[in-house]
């Protein structure tokens, strides 16, 4: 111990200069790594990792993403999504509540806004949103390019209006050649804004997971466990959970309600879920059904972070969820043993993966 503790002593004045030394070196090479930044994001997309779909990818006629503008608005959406200018005290950005060191969430029940505000739903992982077009946990946001802008003019998120937003982002002069770039011209506006992100956004794919390597013939990718658990999984007398789950990124795209919060009350006016929609009582309390790709990196879990861990969402399965008026027909009580549900657990460790890599940027002045 104490030895380990002199060498870090003598060895810190050489890590300074080290430090310093890639320092310069990084602001020499920083527009050659941008570069590779850029291509290699929209890369991750065209070439996507074992087991993604290509032909489920969702990229909307007026934002698309090829060509050189394509892979400038990737690059000046991860600009964006890493600037903590885009919220009131500049102290906050979208990687503060959707973090890639954190499964692009945080690891909190309820996220953090600005001036420590905190807000009642838990904050979802952004990977494999390319493939979604409702966004949020009851599907109120109709794009990644509307979603974007939610936040931005959240109070308890980052608190500016869009005009602060704009405005803000025109006096950094360093932004101006990246909206050249993606747009045709150097000015800032909130929809380009909203492109840029959701550009990037898209770019964020988790696949190749022992999951997928299991399914392409690899049968010892996945353990023994694990591969029980998928059986356990599809089974529809046993867990039945790909009657939700169902896919390769594994969601239905609906809403159901599994009783998750419910016990307490007051729920059905505060996470009526996808009923503040439609207006339709089977929408009541109900939620999207979340993408389990990653899903060990994204805890807790549910609308509400409420629970935990994996042990603990597998016991409110294996109960049949929890019991209110509006629970989905889906939702049985479900006849597992131990082994099951460790076997459960097993395979949904399996399903992370490779996630897209991204170099968080130096801001831009
Ligand atoms: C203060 C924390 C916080 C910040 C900052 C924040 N988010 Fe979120 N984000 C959340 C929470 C919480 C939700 C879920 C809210 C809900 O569904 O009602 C969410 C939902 C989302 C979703 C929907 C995912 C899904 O599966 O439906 C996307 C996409 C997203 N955020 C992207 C962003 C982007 C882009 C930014 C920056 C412009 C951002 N977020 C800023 C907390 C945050
Ligand atoms: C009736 C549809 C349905 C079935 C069946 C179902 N799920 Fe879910 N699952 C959902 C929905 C909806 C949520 C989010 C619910 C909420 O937030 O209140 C969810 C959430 C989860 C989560 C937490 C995800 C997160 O990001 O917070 C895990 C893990 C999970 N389910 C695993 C399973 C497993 C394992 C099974 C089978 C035993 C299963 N699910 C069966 C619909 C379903």
């Amino acid at each position: 111990m104490k030895s380990k503790l002199n060498v870090g002593i003598v060895l810190l004045p050489v890590l300074f200069l080290l430090a310093a030394v890639i320092g310069l070196s990084t602001a020499w090479t920083s527009e050659a790594e941008n570069q590779v930044e850029e291509n290699s994001l929209v890369e991750s997309l065209k070439n996507l990792p074992l087991g993604l779909d290509k032909f489920m990818v969702i990229i909307p006629e007026d934002n698309p993403l090829d060509g050189i503008t394509g892979s400038k608005k990737v690059e000046l959406g991860r600009h964006l999504y890493f600037d903590s200018r885009l919220s009131k005290d500049n102290s906050v950005a979208c990687a503060s509540c959707h973090d890639p060191k954190k499964g692009w969430s945080d690891g909190q029940q309820f996220s953090t806004g600005v001036g420590g505000a905190k807000g009642g739903m838990n904050a979802p992982t952004i990977i494999n949103r390319v493939f979604s077009t409702l966004q949020f946990w009851d599907g109120r946001s109709k794009s990644l390019e509307d979603q974007a802008l939610g936040p931005i003019q959240n109070p308890i998120e980052m608190a500016l209006t869009l005009d602060e937003a704009v405005s803000k982002i025109s006096q950094v002069e360093g932004y101006k050649q990246l909206f050249k770039e993606s747009f045709g011209d150097e000015q800032v506006t909130a929809e380009r804004i909203g492109k840029a992100i959701a550009s990037f956004e898209r770019t964020i794919v988790s696949g190749n997971s022992p999951f997928d390597k299991y399914e392409s013939g690899d049968k010892t990718a996945m353990s023994p466990s694990a591969i029980r658990g998928w059986g356990i999984f599809r089974d529809n007398k046993k867990g039945n959970c790909t009657s939700c789950h169902a896919g390769f990124n594994f969601t239905d795209e609906a809403y159901h309600n599994l009783g998750v919060g419910t016990e307490k009350p007051g729920w059905e006016k505060d996470y009526s879920g996808r009923f503040a929609l439609t207006q339709d009582t089977k929408d009541k309390g109900a939620f999207k059904t979340p993408t389990l790709r990653n899903i060990v990196e994204s805890t807790p879990y549910m609308h509400d972070g409420s629970v935990k861990t994996l042990e603990e969402v597998i016991e409110i399965y294996a109960k049949g969820g929890v019991k209110n008026e509006y629970l989905d027909p889906k939702m049985k009580k479900l006849d597992l043993t131990d082994q099951d549900k460790k076997d459960l657990i097993a395979f949904l460790k399996a399903l992370s993966g490779d996630v897209t890599k991204v170099t968080v940027p130096t801001p831009l002045e």
